[in-house]
């Protein structure tokens, strides 16, 4: 028997909205899009013609999506960090189910503003914590929950933020003011990860946290303001704007890392072949040259170098990373926590890991865990402090970034709202992470330790 298509209007149709999880709605026998609410011109009529949306059913702002009565039994809401509140609680109000983009919220009072009209409306809101449905989270959750490594006693985690991953999104960036703290914007999965792998509630955090390198002050001498006006440090400086956007060479180093999928020579091959193909007389053969994904997409919607080299010349996209000035996002920030249950978590957030990866691990009174998951690849190891056995797992390579979890975490709310049941997480779990960023923040403002109290 085929199932009901559950049907989606996206608020916000830039990168997430309509190029991650529109794409994992709209299918054939699971989901259609059937309303949009985006300003930006372009990006609507793009994302109107990618999901045959009807021009009547496409409207600049959510205000007015969410005037109209409800059309889907789903609200995707990928608006901005800062405008994440206001869209739930009017999708809620309107009796939508709702696909949250996190961070919630900014502030404790934004957070349970959601979760209780949530509550009150008896509707799912699904916070996109995406990696609780990675291959290793979901694996390791499992094997914790399983009991094999014991009474759990501590977890230690590292989100380690790439160099240009850092130069993009917190300096060059719209996140590059601590207004949204990056531990909040980056990190609330993490901290959504050791609240779920500890089992209980947090009691005690505290945090230390380093202010950014990345200032006038550090900047080479002579460095212009922008890196295409023939910077004398192009060589040698990491964060190189031409580097990064025009040649893509910290994307392509990513790719000759993956020993295991050995595409060293792949990454070689691109490397080479990429300038030659990007002067081809042939528009149609220039296209096989432009990379579509993050972090080009961020820069230009269109790919072409051209396009990019404007965007380079024009946008805050080309400026020098020590010199953008009202950046403040830290280098590092440490985050401890104890949990009621008395495991102990420690948390290390920084910015410039050679590689986007995270590691972790789980130690218990009978085994031990340890993961990583980096770029296309992910595994686990589980070993036995009695037979002293290691048992490893390579996941299944993934191009979401996220570990292959944006898949699963649309398809459990598509089933929660087919099934009328609630999904497996809900706002006031997705909370708890926030509750821990923001008491993070106070203590490495104030130098404390911050207990919580039960939500
Ligand atoms: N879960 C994850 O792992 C993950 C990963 C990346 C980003 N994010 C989060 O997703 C969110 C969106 O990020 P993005 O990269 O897609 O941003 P984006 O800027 O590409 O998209 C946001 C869109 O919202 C639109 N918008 C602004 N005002 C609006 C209004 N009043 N009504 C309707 N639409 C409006 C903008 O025009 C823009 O197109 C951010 O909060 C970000 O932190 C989450």
């Amino acid at each position: 028997m085929s199932q009901r298509e559950v049907t989606a209007v996206i608020v916000g149709a830039g990168e997430r909205g309509a190029n991650a999880y529109g794409p994992r709605i709209h299918r054939p026998g699971v989901g259609r899009i059937v309303g949009l609410a985006e300003p930006d011109d372009g990006r609507r009529r793009a994302a109107a013609a990618r999901f045959a949306v009807s021009s009547d059913a496409c409207v600049p702002t959510w205000d007015e999506l969410f005037a109209r009565p409800r059309m889907a039994d789903v609200a995707v809401v990928a608006t901005g960090d800062t405008q994440h509140v206001e869209p739930t609680l009017l999708a809620l109000a309107r009796g939508y189910h709702v696909l949250l983009e996190k961070p919630m919220a900014l502030d404790d009072d934004g957070c349970r503003r959601i979760v209780e009209a949530a509550e009150a409306a008896q509707r799912n809101v699904v916070v996109c914590h995406v990696y609780r449905h990675s291959h290793l989270f979901a694996a390791l959750h499992r094997v914790v929950a399983s009991g094999a490594l014991g009474r759990v006693l501590s977890i230690q985690l590292a989100e380690n933020v790439a160099y240009w991953h850092y130069a993009h999104s917190y300096v060059r960036g719209l996140t590059r003011r601590s207004r949204v703290p990056m531990l909040l914007q980056k990190s609330c999965h993490d901290l959504d990860l050791l609240a779920w792998i500890a089992g209980a509630p947090a009691r005690t955090v505290t945090s230390l946290l380093r202010p950014t390198e990345l200032t006038a002050a550090n900047a080479p001498p002579g460095a212009p303001e922008r890196c295409s006006d023939g910077c004398p440090h192009a060589a040698t400086c990491p964060y190189d704007a031409v580097a990064l956007y025009a040649r893509l060479e910290p994307v392509l180093n990513d790719l000759a890392r993956h020993d295991r999928l050995a595409l060293r020579a792949l990454a070689a091959t691109v490397r080479r072949l990429r300038p030659v193909v990007q002067q081809a007389p042939l528009a149609s053969i220039r296209r096989l040259a432009e990379w579509r994904r993050w972090p080009l997409t961020a820069v230009s919607d269109d790919a072409s170098v051209a396009a990019v080299e404007n965007a380079l010349r024009t946008t805050r996209w080309g400026r020098c990373a020590w010199q953008v000035g009202d950046n403040d996002q830290p280098a590092a920030q440490t985050v401890d926590v104890a949990f009621a249950n008395g495991v102990l978590a420690s948390f290390t957030m920084h910015s410039s890991a050679d590689r986007s990866m995270r590691r972790v691990r789980v130690d218990g009174t009978h085994g031990s865990a340890v993961g990583e998951l980096a770029g296309l690849e992910q595994w686990l190891e589980v070993s036995d402090h009695k037979t002293g056995t290691t048992r490893r797992t390579d996941f299944p390579v993934t191009t979401d970034g996220h570990g292959g979890g944006e898949g699963p975490l649309v398809d459990e709310l598509l089933r929660a709202v087919r099934d009328g049941t609630p999904a497996a997480t809900s706002a006031r779990d997705a909370w708890e992470s926030h509750r821990i960023a923001f008491a993070a923040m106070r203590s490495a403002a104030d130098g404390i330790a911050v207990r919580l109290d039960a939500a």
